[in-house]
């Protein structure tokens, strides 16, 4: 079936500058959840229909899912969901004989659910099959009104509803599954005589049956799948429901958390089996952590790689990888670009970016390393700086492999320290250093015999005076 989304509407309820449907659920636009589990269940084209924001809509779906046959239809002015549908009716010809139409602001809702509607749609051979839930709470959504056979006869808006109306438990998804052309037909005749004075896609509901199509209802099994996103709150719930799913997947398939709430992570994170996550972390982004790795307490991790057995803790990771073993932190942040190899050890307050820093090197306190690159059983001793930026240019620091910085070594970019060579403590480097070398950059240590005892004496002196 092709598929309509609707992601037109402003929002106002969320009162923010950002389209409603590019907020965020665990990392990911409210979109890329309805998106997804369209895609899951059709490979036909998806028509999204864009308004408020739109070109941030369109571009961040043409980023994020190249090449998946969407296609964008402009509603100019958002005159209500009957409306937004209506924009798509240029494509009719191209469309499917059933069509499934959805909203862009129910993120809940699994790939699952839309199957069976679809299946019963089929089924039945109905012209609308309509996604119902039973809430206890149902104010704000347009309510299912049926006979005394159980036939639904109608959609009610909040706004439009009688007292005994706004009694109904059963409410409208606002998902959809209706043949085509029966759409499209009463489409034309729904007119915006309401409270809010919009054409509500709600009123083909009864135009159908007024015309003899057939209408069906599928009420879906667990209610929790169908709140939308209107206002932040909502927002707030959508994130911690998707999350109990996401961290159920995650300890399904061998991962512990020791404190679940005490853990955000983003839906698209990986992670191996046996490793485990301490409290306090946010795992960000496209992040993807091996097996037996020991993460946190107090971790903030974004698009970064982790390999298996890696210990990773008290620190700050972004678009970084760490290797078989590593240890990193307490107190590291690595910054885009830090490469870790395997066996490698980052200690307490150390900062790497844009650096590889080969298997089985120690970097334990104090340092910072820029543009460089760190060979293999290196030891960088603590205090060392990588001078790399001298103003308007960044340099590059090489260190090949078995060499042992000396303490506090400053290292001025561009430089190159040799294989096994050695830089005394506290040495500021400008020059090259030959293999096997040992380099000392620093001043003289001169000692004055009696100095002290002197200056003792002439202090006591001058006090007398
Ligand atoms: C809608 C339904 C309501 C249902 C609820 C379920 C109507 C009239 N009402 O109400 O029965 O219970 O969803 O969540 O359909 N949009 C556009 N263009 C517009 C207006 C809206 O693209 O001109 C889009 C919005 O971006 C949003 C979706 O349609 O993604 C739904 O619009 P919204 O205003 O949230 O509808 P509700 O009032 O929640
Ligand atoms: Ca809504």
């Amino acid at each position: 079936m092709d598929a309509i989304i609707l992601a037109g509407g402003q929002g106002k309820r969320m009162k923010s500058s950002l389209p409603k449907v590019l907020h965020t659920v665990l990392g990911e636009p409210i979109l890329y959840y309805v998106v997804s589990a369209v895609r899951k269940v059709s490979r036909k084209g998806i028509y999204i229909i864009v308004g408020v924001g739109a070109d941030d809509v369109k571009k961040w779906i043409s980023g994020k899912f190249e090449n998946h046959n969407i296609h964008f239809v402009l509603q100019k002015q958002q005159k209500g969901t009957g409306h937004a549908v209506m924009q798509a009716a240029p494509h009719r010809g191209k469309l499917s004989q059933d069509i499934l139409v959805m909203c862009g602001d129910t993120p809940l809702l699994t790939a699952h659910t839309l199957k069976v509607l679809m299946r019963i749609h089929k089924k039945t051979k109905a012209h609308c099959t309509l996604l119902t839930a039973r809430f206890e709470n149902p104010s704000g959504y347009g309510r299912v009104l049926r006979d005394s056979r159980g036939q639904v006869q109608k959609i009610i808006e909040q706004a439009d509803a009688t007292p005994e109306e706004k009694c109904v438990k059963e409410i409208n998804s606002s998902t959809y599954c209706f043949n085509r052309d029966a759409l499209f037909s009463c489409l034309k005749e729904i007119k915006p005589q309401n409270r809010q004075n919009e054409f509500y896609l709600t009123d083909v509901v009864e135009c159908m049956l007024k015309k003899g199509f057939t209408v069906e209802a599928y009420c879906v099994d667990d209610s929790r799948e169908v709140p939308a996103i209107n206002a932040r709150a909502d927002l707030a719930v959508a994130s911690s429901e998707m999350k109990d799913r996401v961290l159920a997947r995650h300890m399904l398939s061998g991962v512990t958390f020791v404190d679940p709430n005490l853990t955000t992570l983003d839906i698209c994170v990986k992670i191996g089996k046996d490793t485990v996550i301490h409290p306090y972390c946010a795992l960000r982004g496209g992040t993807h952590i091996g097996e037996n790795c020991e993460i946190g307490p107090s971790c903030t991790i974004k698009d970064s790689r982790i390999r298996n057995k890696a210990i990773v803790l008290h620190s700050v990771l972004t678009e970084s990888t760490v290797g078989d073993s590593a240890r990193v932190g307490p107190f590291a942040h690595l910054r885009p670009g830090a490469r870790i190899g395997k066996n490698v050890r980052v200690g307490n307050f150390v900062e790497i970016k844009n650096s590889a820093i080969e298997d089985y090197s120690t970097c334990a306190h104090l340092t910072y390393i820029g543009d460089s690159h760190i060979g293999k059983h290196v030891n960088v001793g603590a205090g060392t700086i990588t001078c790399n930026y001298d103003g308007a240019q960044k340099h590059k620091t090489v260190i090949d492999d078995g060499a042992f910085i000396g303490s506090d070594t400053v290292l001025v970019a561009p430089v190159k320290i040799g294989k096994g060579a050695y830089t005394g403590a506290g040495s500021v480097i400008t020059k090259d250093v030959p293999p096997y070398a040992l380099s000392v950059a620093r001043a003289q240590q001169k000692n004055v015999h009696g100095w002290a005892k002197k200056r003792k004496q002439s202090v006591n002196k001058n006090k007398k005076h």
